[in-house]
């Protein structure tokens, strides 16, 4: 018997017996000519999730530090993949394993081969990378993203995304956006995270995939070196205050954006994915800390580092970008379902910040401003 007829009767006799668990509707038969079988559309199999004392093993792709705040689930457990050479670090701290995006089979071996149950998926190219080459930053933002979507599917993993402040457009409220409104956003980064946010919800309410995205703001990280986003200049000015003592800034002094400390962010992801899925009423979320301006981030720096120089030299890609994102997030569902609050504002910020590469500047033998 073909394959495509094996898989049709299979169906079929599945919506007879009424034995599909978490599937609500079964796609066309036609799936079936789609080179990636997905186990639980042609077999009797269902999905048997973990029970909720098991630790969850993660697969997580692109390299960020969230595997650290994973590793309270064993070092052994957190498995983090990229396609670029980590830190030194990264090798004490548990298994790292190349792993492209774009190579599905690869990928699906290496969920197979350790019985992942959570997908952490990180890998993107960021806002103005992607503008600067939009063929590849759609391969990698949305085939990538499909890869892992229909691997987790496949394998009924609990699967995480970032979204992104990106995800909205000049005709979205700024002030603040709620998790639910007009998405128009102008950039292939912005137009890649709402098709995975549709894309992640539509799986979640048509098959029951257990999808989860949060909308990050702009990130502030020690650790993570600028990565061709448009609020890099929020990491960038750190290093250059404790360093040349002077920074060139590519946006408005008045361009007003929501930003996170990394470690807010760690722990928001953390806690969303630990969330029980009854306590979820939405799947994308928006999360929020704080809303500065250039001015305002170099007041306040200029209260630790009076010496401080702030120039303006306009990038018109990244203000572009910059003026058509949400100025503030509103995150109130985030707070009330699963009890989102973050510990730094920007006088935390700031301070830790400072101390943090002061540290590292010291340790390698560097000069401090
Ligand atoms: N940094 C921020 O402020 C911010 C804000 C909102 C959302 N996010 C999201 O967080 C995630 C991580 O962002 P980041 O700032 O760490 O970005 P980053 O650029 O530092 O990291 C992305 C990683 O993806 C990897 N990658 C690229 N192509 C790949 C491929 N083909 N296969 C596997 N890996 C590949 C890169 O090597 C890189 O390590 C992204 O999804 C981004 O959209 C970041």
């Amino acid at each position: 018997m073909q394959l495509g007829v094996r898989v049709c009767v299979a169906i079929l006799g599945l919506f007879r017996q009424g034995c599909l668990s978490r599937a609500r509707i079964l796609p066309h038969c036609s799936f079936s000519s789609l080179p990636r079988q997905m186990s639980k559309w042609d077999s009797h199999e269902t999905c048997s999730l973990p029970s909720p004392q098991d630790k969850p093993r993660v697969l997580i792709t692109g390299d960020t530090n969230i595997h650290l705040s994973l590793k309270q689930y064993g070092t052994e457990n957190v498995i983090l993949t990229d396609i670029k050479k980590p830190a030194p670090h990264v090798f004490s701290n548990g298994p790292f394993v190349y792993a492209d995006v774009l190579d599905y089979k690869h990928l699906r071996e290496l969920i197979v081969t350790n019985g992942i149950t959570w997908l952490v998926h990180y890998s993107a190219l960021l806002s103005a990378v992607g503008e600067a080459n939009m063929a590849l930053a759609r391969k990698i933002n949305i085939t990538g993203l499909h890869n892992v979507l229909d691997l987790a599917l496949e394998h009924c993993l609990r699967f995480f995304v970032p979204s992104t402040i990106g995800a909205f457009g000049p005709s979205s409220p700024r002030d603040p956006a709620p998790d639910l409104c007009v998405q128009r956003p102008r950039t292939i980064y912005g137009v890649s995270k709402v098709h995975g946010e549709l894309m992640g919800e539509y799986l979640h309410h048509k098959y029951g995939l257990d999808f989860r995205c949060l909308r990050y703001p702009g990130v502030i990280s020690v650790n993570t070196p600028p990565g061709g986003g448009t609020t890099d200049y929020a990491v960038q000015i750190f290093h250059d205050a404790l360093s040349t003592g002077h920074h060139e800034c590519y946006l408005r002094p008045d361009t007003r954006l929501p930003m996170m400390h990394i470690s807010d962010c760690h722990r928001a992801t953390v806690e969303f994915m630990q969330t029980p899925e009854s306590q979820l009423s939405l799947r994308t979320y928006n999360i929020a800390a704080m809303s500065f301006t250039p001015d305002e981030l170099a007041q306040e720096i200029q209260k630790h580092l009076p010496h401080l120089k702030v120039t303006y030299s306009l990038d018109p890609v990244r203000q572009t970008i910059a003026d058509s994102w949400p100025m503030r997030f509103d995150d109130t569902n985030a707070r009330r379902d699963w009890g989102w609050a973050p510990a730094f504002g920007l006088e935390e910020l700031v301070a830790d910040m400072l101390r943090s590469i002061e540290d590292m500047r010291v340790s390698q033998g560097l000069p401090v401003n």
